[in-house]
């Protein structure tokens, strides 16, 4: 049993990352790794998700806000702790395989399939109700319905969805050079519209909105917690990059913290801003509730156009850093043979893992073609909780097991901050309705076939194969490399 907590040398990690032929350059500083982070949390949460939170907890929506960032923040923590010491690509897949063991490890990276992978398709959706939005905005004119919206809520195919998630793959196969100057620009942005949206929403604030301040109570705002919390996921994404970053020990503890700091504040204000300009209906009744308040609540026709623009761009530049993210674990756990290495061969021209990019693309589009929002938000959020969780108990077990491990970041008084950032999570998890916790059991399940009768007998760690030289990792530079 020993055996299935098999872990790779951390230092063996590092010297293959400073040393190996496949070395990546160390190009990226603390600013566009933040940017990194914001790139992949401001999206469809905030322009989407919004909406059902404000259905949930009513006004005191903002209440909700600040509880699922309270439980990002000690994970994030616990996030920069690992990320500072394991400064390795791959971000908790590879952190767990070089400390907790490859079982936990192949759990883990199973597991973030659901949080980057799936999460693609959920926010893929979102871009499609505001192509909508847009198009409803500025030209008096939408899709119809039967091809922009999954079967359950009537339509036939989610058009849309299945555009953005295809093109996005074509692009990261490509190369990512390109996205990387493209991500920056596009956060700065969505940055900016959102800026826009708490000024103008300020302006028409109509205090009396937040009469009942919470309906029902703070189970409302605990379950509103439980799904918006969507809105906060990306800001582990930086850790998928750690290998590219110049400083990594003091680098990517800033651009995990400050990327969840920026969009907490953003996010507090949006929510405290959207329900004063306009009514908690308004919010939860439309695919594009902060472009709807604009329009309803302040009679601001053209804001709400800008608005859907603006939600396009923002979502636009989430699919492509997680859809980046989700590529570069997979070919992490491709090449250390926990699952098929041909999947994450290299392309001779665009040095990018070609196959594994655009058959992802291909299954989220599927997915995204055909699943509604909430559903896809929940099972993610139950995904991403469950890693977080994880997480904090690696920080925990390895102050222990590995107490002299060089550490440029550690969490401040822990067990103590890890412990309750378990218990936060645990406490959003428990607000999820019981059919998601039986998706995510069969998606466990799942992947306990594949470790056990596929990965346990191809671990490169086992079999001391060699990492195959056509899965060179020039694959893996990150969106923001050289931006
Ligand atoms: N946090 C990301 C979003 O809101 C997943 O779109």
């Amino acid at each position: 049993m020993k055996d299935l907590f098999v872990t790779r040398s951390v230092d063996d990690l590092i010297d293959e990352t400073e040393n190996g032929d496949e070395k990546l350059r160390r190009s990226i500083g603390p600013v566009a790794l933040t940017a990194l982070g914001v790139g992949a949390i401001i999206g469809t949460g905030i322009f989407v998700v919004i909406g059902e939170g404000a259905k949930l907890a009513g006004p005191s929506l903002f209440l909700a806000f600040i509880l699922a960032a309270l439980t990002c923040a000690f994970s994030a923590l616990s996030y920069a702790e690992l990320a500072s010491s394991v400064p390795v690509s791959g971000s908790a897949y590879t952190f767990s395989y070089a400390t907790l063991g490859e079982f936990v490890a192949f759990i883990i990276g199973w597991d973030l399939i659901l949080e980057y992978g799936v999460s693609v398709a959920a926010v893929a959706v979102g871009w499609g109700g505001n192509v909508n939005e847009f198009l409803k905005a500025t030209f008096g004119y939408e899709l119809p319905k039967a091809i922009s919206t999954s079967p359950s809520e009537g339509g036939v195919i989610n058009i849309p969805a299945v555009v953005i998630v295809l093109a996005i793959s074509i692009l990261l196969t490509l190369g990512t050079r390109e996205s990387a100057r493209a991500n920056a620009v596009m956060v700065v942005i969505k940055i900016l519209i959102l800026i826009f949206f708490i000024i103008v929403a300020f302006t028409a604030f109509n205090a009396g909105h937040f009469d009942p301040f919470a309906p029902v109570g703070f189970g409302g705002i605990a379950s509103a917690a439980g799904v918006i919390f969507f809105a906060y996921i990306g800001f582990d994404a930086v850790t998928t990059a750690s290998e590219e970053s110049k400083n990594p020990g003091r680098d990517l503890p800033i651009a995990v913290i400050g990327s969840l700091v920026i969009s907490t504040i953003l996010y507090v204000l949006v929510a405290i801003a959207a329900v004063g300009v306009a009514p908690v209906k308004t919010l939860s009744g439309s695919d594009a509730p902060l472009a709807a308040a604009l329009n309803e609540g302040a009679g601001i026709p053209w804001a709400g156009g800008l608005l859907a623009a603006g939600a396009l761009i923002a979502i636009t530049s989430v699919v492509l850093v997680i859809m980046y993210g989700q590529t570069r674990i997979f070919f992490a756990m491709c090449r250390d043979g926990l699952l098929p290495r041909k999947l994450a061969k290299v392309h001779p021209r665009y040095g990018t893992p070609a196959r594994l990019t655009l058959g992802f693309g291909v299954l989220i589009a599927i997915l995204a073609a055909l699943v509604p929002l909430d559903e896809i938000v929940k099972l993610v959020n139950i995904g991403t909780l469950f890693a977080f969780v994880l997480v904090n108990i690696g920080v925990i077990v390895l102050r222990r097991t590995k107490p002299d491990m060089k550490r440029p970041f550690r969490v401040p008084l822990s067990p103590v901050l890890p412990i309750i950032g378990i218990l936060l999570c645990g406490y959003l998890i428990v607000q999820l309705p019981w059919e998601t916790w039986v998706r995510f059991v069969v998606w466990l399940i799942i992947g306990l076939i594949i470790y056990f009768s596929y990965s346990i007998r191809h671990s490169r760690v086992r079999t001391g194969a060699k990492v195959d030289p056509s899965l060179d990792e020039k694959a893996a530079t990150t969106p923001d490399e050289k931006a």
